[in-house]
């Protein structure tokens, strides 16, 4: 390359789509932090730190609740590689596009899968998992909390009440979802969740927080084993003594993981000490406003959204009593057709740099999906969103209320 080639500079944005969202400042300080070595006794005090915030965001006593280095795919992938061995029967029922992705993962882990469904746009009832969950016998129910494809939030306790019965373990993505909709690990008997910290934690993505139960904390660990070159005479060398089979990923290992961020610190993979920094600023941040408080945030903005939306004359996709409170599914005026729907999000990001979302699947070119989480779960970009969408519509040909987003987003505030 024969040019010096210029400082990155990316163009302002308002993200208002599913995820990821602009960063809080305060995170993005965070990561700025001098790095300090992987055994500093800083180091190792903030990882404990982080252990603790995440026990209070994921609502659990679990010991074992730390980050897994990646997004939260990563997370997932950690847990379902972990748990499931080959020929292990697992349920998953699925409501949108993430179902599916557990489906796969599941698959890739050797597990005979069973999947229900619904259509998208609406959750399980209890029952209905509980039929499959007796029909099946599976050993894990593996769910999503919050889909953001379809914008659904599955009601999970009485879910994991049916696993607790029927002696499964239960696996949930709360990616989209914790931080902004209640999430009570121990109370609702989850044994591993998994998060990132991209929406409603307003972090970037590249972390995934992880809560394991000591009933899956059992059966992880039988599948253990010390790394050759940094065990020491007390690990035993033979896999006979082992309850499971191996894990078939190195880096997902959460035995492995577990003993990094347990008192023995067993070297594993380097630690990713930005990213420990940035979801240790995003659960303190969460902290000093409260769960509960954040909950009550993300639910009021997303309904001065959803009350915009339609007070401009737009219909809302799906189930909305079971909508997550941080993203709405917004129909796209058969006017203007996927080609338009697309337009009008060019517009919004050209003209006014607000980015909101495209859809999947079944629902590609007929929903926006537009987010109001984390750092933007505020009224200014609500109605700054609301204000430049009536712009776009109108440029587009559609008939809007003049004011009709703002001044119904106002109504919910006042
Ligand atoms: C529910 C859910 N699960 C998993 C993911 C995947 O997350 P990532 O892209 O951080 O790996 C997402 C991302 O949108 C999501 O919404």
């Amino acid at each position: 390359m024969s040019e010096p080639m210029e400082e990155i500079a990316p163009p302002p944005r308002l993200l208002m789509g599913p995820g990821p969202i602009g960063v809080d400042p305060r995170v993005l300080r965070a990561m700025a932090a001098p790095l300090v070595g992987q055994f500093d006794p800083f180091m190792t005090a903030t990882m404990n730190e982080v252990m603790g915030l995440y026990r209070e965001v994921f609502d659990t006593d679990n010991e074992q609740t730390f980050l897994i280095d990646g997004t939260s795919r990563a997370g997932i992938e950690a847990a379902l590689v972990s748990l499931i061995e080959p020929g292990d029967r697992v349920l998953v029922p699925v409501f949108g596009r993430f179902g599916h992705l557990l489906t796969e993962i599941a698959q890739r882990c050797g597990a005979d899968v069973h999947t229900i469904e619904v259509p998208w746009g609406e959750v399980f009832t209890p029952e209905a998992v509980e039929a499959a969950v007796e029909r099946l016998r599976p050993k894990l129910v593996a769910i999503v909390q919050g889909d953001t494809s379809t914008t659904m939030c599955q009601p999970l306790a009485d879910i994991g009440r049916i696993c607790r019965d029927h002696d499964a373990l239960l696996y949930v993505d709360a990616t989209a979802s914790i931080g902004g909709n209640t999430f009570e690990a121990d109370a609702w008997n989850i044994d591993i969740a998994t998060a990132g910290l991209q929406k409603c934690l307003g972090g970037p993505p590249g972390s995934a927080p992880i809560t394991i139960s000591p009933r899956a904390v059992d059966l992880i660990a039988g599948r253990g084993r010390v790394e050759a070159g940094i065990r020491d005479v007390n690990d035993d060398e033979d896999e006979g003594f082992r309850t499971g089979t191996r894990i078939a990923s190195n880096y997902f290992d959460l035995a492995m993981v577990m003993d990094y961020w347990g008192p023995r610190r067993l070297n594993h993979h380097t630690e990713a000490t930005s990213m420990l920094y940035a979801a240790r600023e995003c659960a303190r941040l969460l902290h000093a406003e409260g769960v509960d408080h954040a909950v009550a945030r993300h639910a009021l903005h997303g309904t001065a959204m959803l009350e915009g939306v339609l007070g401009l004359g737009l219909a809302v996709f799906g189930d909305v009593a079971h909508k997550m409170h941080n993203v709405v599914a917004v129909e796209i005026p058969d006017k203007l057709g996927p080609a338009g729907g697309d337009a009008v999000r060019a517009s919004l990001l050209d003209d006014f740099g607000i980015e909101i979302g495209t859809s999947f699947g079944p629902l590609h070119g007929k929903v926006w999906r537009i987010g109001t989480m984390g750092f933007n779960a505020r009224k200014d970009a609500v109605l700054t969103t609301l204000a430049a969408l009536e712009h776009a519509l109108r440029a587009a040909g559609v008939a809007v209320p003049a004011g009709g987003g703002v001044t119904a987003a106002q109504a919910v505030y006042a």
